[in-house]
Parts: C-alpha cells; sequence; structure tokens
C-alpha cells in the first residue's frame, strides 16, 4: 500500500550510484542465473501484480549489489512495488536480502539481550539520547545504529555530535566491545551495513518511490536486524511533523514493521505516538542534546520523560529483566532516580571521545552567542504549535540539512517557551530563537509566531501515545 505522496524525505542518505556497471537494455547480466526468469520478466510479473518468490527477490537484491542489475531495472521494480505491494513474505525475504547484502553484526559475545529502538522521525525527537543509556543501565544491551537528520526531522548523529569531541564512527569490533563492556554504543552506519539499501534508498529518493510501505520497511529493518538485535521497540510518529501524517497510514507502516520483523524472527513492538507538536522544549542539536541529558538528571519535560518510559519499559520486557510494565517503569524511574542511567552515558560519552563534564552538567555543552525572544502581541490560550513549520524553521537556521553531505550548526535552534494548553498574554514570549551570527532575526521570528496558533479557547495536548501494535 502507498503512503501519502506529500511525505517528506526521511533519514537515509542517498549517493550517487553513477559508478556502477550497468546490465544491457533489457537483458539479464551475464551471471543471472539461468533457473530464473529475466529481470524484465520479474518485473512484469510484480507491474501485473504478482508475487515473487524468495530466491528471486535474493537474486535481485545480490545483482543489484554487485552491478548486475542496471540502475533502471531497479528503478522500474521499486514503481511496481510502490503500486502494487508486496506480501508480508515477499517484504521479508527483501528485508533479510537487504540485510545480508552486507555485514550482519555478530553480538553473541554480549551476554544480556539486545534490545533496540528506531524512530520514524519526528521535531524535537531526541529521545534515543536519553532511552538508550537508561536502558543500559538496566541491563538490556541497547547497540544502537542510528542516522543523521535529513529535511525538518533531526538526527541522533547529529545531535550527539553537538557534544564537544563526541565521535560516531567506529569499526564493528569496537562497537560490540562497548556493547559488551558498557551495555550500549550509539554510532553511525557503517559502510558494510545493509549496502543495498543505501543504493536503492538513492533510487527511491530520486524516483518518487520511497513512500511505499513495503519499502519503507524493508529499508528500516534491514538496517536494525544487521545490528544483530532480539527485540526492536518502534516509535511511528504520527501527525504533521512526522513522515506519516496521518494515523491510517501510520498503522498501516507498524503493522508491516512488526509483521515483518516477526516473521524475521524477532520480537518487535511498534507505538504509535503523536508528532502534531514538537517533543519536549527543543528543537536544534545541542539544544535537544542538553534536554535529554536532562531527563537523565530527572529533571526535563514530562512529554519527553513519558516518551522514554514508554519505550523504555518496552524494552526492559523484550530484554527479560522486568516481570510487567509496572515493574519495567520503576526500574526505568530507580535508574534516574540513583543516576545509574546517567553514568552509562557517561561512560558512553567518554569511551565515544566525547566531553564527560557535558553528560555531568549539561548546561556546558556549548550554545548559541545570540538568543532572542518572540513574543505575541496575542491573549489567549496555544491550540496548536505546528512541528512541521517549526522543523522547517530549524533546518532554514542551520540545524538541519536538505542534502545528505551539508553540514549542521550545532547551536542553532529553537526553544518553546510555552505548549499547547498554555496561556499567553501580550508581550509574552512564545518560543526562543538561538541564532548564529548575522541570521535574520525578524524573518526567522515572523515564522516561529506563525507556528502557535493562539485562540480564546481552551485546549489541551493531544495524547502522547495512540496506540500499541503487537504481534
Ligand atoms: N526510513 C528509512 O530508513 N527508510 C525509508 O525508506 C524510509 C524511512
Amino acid at each position: 500500500m502507498a503512503a501519502k505522496k506529500s511525505a517528506p524525505k526521511p533519514a537515509p542518505q542517498p549517493e550517487p550510484t553513477k559508478a556502477r556497471k550497468p546490465a544491457k537494455t533489457g537483458e539479464p547480466a551475464s551471471a543471472w542465473s539461468s533457473a530464473l526468469p529475466t529481470v524484465p520478466e520479474l518485473i512484469a510479473r510484480k507491474r501485473d501484480g504478482g508475487a515473487l518468490q524468495t530466491a528471486e527477490i535474493q537474486a535481485i537484491v545480490d545483482g543489484f549489489v554487485k552491478g548486475q542489475i542496471a540502475d533502471y531495472q531497479m528503478s522500474a521494480l521499486a514503481m511496481a512495488v510502490f503500486f502494487k505491494g508486496m506480501t508480508p513474505e515477499e517484504t521479508t525475504a527483501l528485508t533479510l536480502a537487504m540485510r545480508d547484502s552486507g555485514r550482519v553484526v555478530d553480538t553473541k559475545s554480549v551476554r544480556a539481550r539486545k534490545v533496540d529502538k528506531h524512530s520514524t522521525g519526528g521535531v524535537g525527537d531526541k529521545v534515543s539520547l536519553c532511552l538508550a543509556p537508561l536502558v543500559a543501565a538496566c541491563g538490556v544491551a541497547v547497540p544502537m545504529v542510528s542516522g543523521r537528520g535529513l529535511g525538518h526531522t533531526g538526527g541522533t548523529l547529529d545531535k550527539l555530535e553537538s557534544i564537544p569531541g563526541f565521535s560516531v564512527s567506529m569499526g564493528v569490533e569496537q562497537f560490540v566491545q562497548q556493547v559488551r563492556d558498557i551495555g550500549c554504543a550509539l554510532i553511525g552506519q557503517t559502510a558494510d551495513i545493509a549496502p543495498a539499501d543505501k543504493r536503492l534508498y538513492a533510487l527511491r529518493d530520486v524516483t518518487a518511490t520511497v513512500e511505499s510501505i513495503p519499502l519503507i520497511t524493508a529499508s528500516i529493518l534491514s538496517k536494525k536486524l544487521a545490528e544483530g538485535i532480539d527485540g526492536l521497540v518502534l516509535d511511528v510518529k504520527v501527525g504533521r511533523g512526522a513522515f506519516m501524517k496521518t494515523e491510517a497510514d501510520a498503522r498501516a507502516l507498524a503493522q508491516s514493521l512488526v509483521r515483518v520483523g516477526t516473521l524475521a524472527g524477532k520480537e518487535v513492538t511498534a507505538y504509535l505516538t503523536s508528532m502534531e507538536a514538537p517533543l519536549g522544549r527543543t528543537i536544534g542539536n545541542a539544544l535537544e542534546a542538553r534536554e535529554a541529558i536532562e531527563i537523565l538528571h530527572g529533571k526535563g519535560p514530562q512529554d519527553l520523560r513519558e516518551i522514554t518510559l514508554v519505550l523504555g519499559a518496552e524494552m526492559l520486557l523484550m530484554g527479560r529483566v522486568a516481570k510487567n510494565d509496572r515493574d519495567a517503569r520503576r526500574k526505568l524511574e530507580a535508574a534516574i532516580q540513583d543516576r545509574s542511567g546517567l553514568r552509562v552515558l557517561r561512560q558512553v560519552v567518554d569511551a565515544q571521545g566525547g566531553d564527560p563534564r557535558c553528560v555531568e552538567d549539561p548546561s556546558t555543552i556549548p550554545r548559541a552567542s545570540r538568543i532572542v525572544p518572540i513574543t505575541t502581541s496575542k491573549r489567549g490560550h496555544v491550540q496548536k504549535i505546528d512541528a512541521l513549520a517549526l522543523g522547517q524553521l530549524g533546518v532554514a537556521m542551520g540545524a538541519g540539512r536538505t542534502r545528505a553531505d551539508q553540514a549542521v550548526d550545532p547551536l542553532v535552534g529553537i526553544v518553546l517557551h510555552k505548549q499547547i494548553g498554555d496561556k499567553v498574554a501580550p508581550g509574552e514570549a512564545v518560543c526562543e530563537l538561538h541564532l548564529s551570527k548575522g541570521q535574520d532575526e525578524k524573518l526567522f521570528g515572523e515564522r516561529a509566531l506563525a507556528a502557535f496558533t493562539i485562540g480564546s479557547a481552551a485546549a489541551t495536548p493531544p495524547p502522547l501515545v495512540i496506540d500499541v501494535i503487537r504481534k
């Protein structure tokens, strides 16, 4: 099933594939097995709504990575999948073939169960930074391979890199050793993790075939399953600031992820959570890193803490270190209270070259030199905060990127002073902008203000957790 076509571009970074050797038009490449139908025949079968066999999908992915299948053939197949979809069995075969196109991390030497979390991306979503060490402190190993921000949604790697010195690059052996020693490592995708996904995503990005549930499912799960995990908790965001704008689309993606992850032999649960308004009070890399660390200090905004506890409890259950949801929440709260989550993050930051003082005292994370309050002339209640508009403003300010090769400015961003339901009076600041030298505060200020809908009627924030999808 195709999702809504206006969805923005998500995380993986495309790279040019020009250098690859194309197959001859209409002809299977010489290494293509004569026992299989030709590539044009397989494309035609999918185009006409038929199903592909596991061996056929494996051969397609293998041939694509080896340059035996041309980009135009793979693009045509992606378009056929976009319109005709795939069965869960086909999507599972695609996921596993893409996972096996590269290295699958061998985590057998890590004795604890290994569980990761993946978010489909949102504005102000900094959950991974506090969740991973907190869960590790409770005895579940978290081998987390994350992405960079692209489009209006931020990326965990950019947030981590706002901690001075922090490196997100590491070899696979070192990654496994850190997970063994500390219980957690937070790194970026290495070139040998699911390379078929990287190449296919590059084609999808330029052929209008990103918004396909089976292709998104295979893309997300192939990378996550390559981490050598036992279980995965998915945070599928829904709303204006999310990749999936409607609950129906988000639900369809969540169901596909859970079904295919389960068929692939993993424990997978998906939460549908709201992304109408930004999560927490900050947007921008250093600001978000600071806010996430505050959670481990027992401070920080309530919505961020709540999502961290909800997803964390699920991870503890998958990790077999809690009896039930209540027990899991108690353990997580205790790990905040006794600072053990903070200690794990300190060890991770230390091991990955970052400045551990930023963990002890998050106010030492660098901040922008120009901070400008944005005030309203209205009286009333905040009824809506447009997450998409603020995410796009963040990108315009330099906190995010529109092309994979762009650098981000770690210091710029937005701090919300008001949230949905808050009262405001004329002259009060609804937010503040953290700007770099020479940035146009008037223009950015107008855009920020326009993201707040203020009216006379009282309002309440939408529920944070919409639903949970299990096997
Ligand atoms: N995120 C991914 O990793 N891949 C997709 O195709 C879409 C979102």
